[in-house]
């Protein structure tokens, strides 16, 4: 039916759940490559910036610094879902990039020509009585393969 499944995550309990659909996924369909795609929220990095070096002048280097760091947890955080999902038989592929989230998997699902996108209905925000959250919100509004929201 496709061939790539686009999991973006934040790294929430939420969004655990929305992998665990995902291995069960295996044996349901044909797909053969799973993307995992963490999101540096742009925002995020400023205001973490911000909030370290109110009295820096080199603002620039911290941001880069925050920035880095960040990449770098989400690198640690990816690595058992790649050996797990090598394991079940898909091919894995890693992407950590910076900017607005549902911006940026709406490019990369374009872009790699995603069958289906999978995601938690809600992440890391702090308004959980929202019926869903404003990533997934904006992502099923703007893609164009079909969205699997998991709750
Ligand atoms: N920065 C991000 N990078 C990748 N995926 C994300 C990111 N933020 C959210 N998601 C995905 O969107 C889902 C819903 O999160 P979101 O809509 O942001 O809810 P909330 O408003 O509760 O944070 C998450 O479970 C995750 O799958
Ligand atoms: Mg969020």
């Amino acid at each position: 039916m496709f061939q790539t499944i686009l999991f973006p995550t934040d790294f929430s309990e939420t969004a655990g759940r929305a992998y665990e659909k995902i291995k069960q996924l295996r044996t349901e369909c044909s797909a053969q490559k799973i993307i995992l795609m963490n999101v540096i929220d742009e925002r995020e990095v400023d205001s973490l910036a911000n909030l370290e070096g109110f009295y820096s002048i080199q603002l620039d280097n911290l941001r880069k610094e925050v920035s880095d760091e960040l990449t770098r947890k989400a690198e640690q955080e990816f690595e058992p879902y790649k050996e797990e999902l090598k394991q079940l038989g898909y091919q894995v592929e890693i992407r950590i990039v910076e900017g607005i989230p549902h911006e940026e998997i709406i490019k990369i699902a374009n872009k790699e020509d995603a069958g289906l996108i999978v995601m938690g209905s809600h992440g890391k925000g702090i308004i959980q009585e929202l019926l869903i959250g404003s990533t997934s919100e904006k992502v099923i509004r703007r893609s164009k393969c079909p969205v699997l929201i998991v709750k």
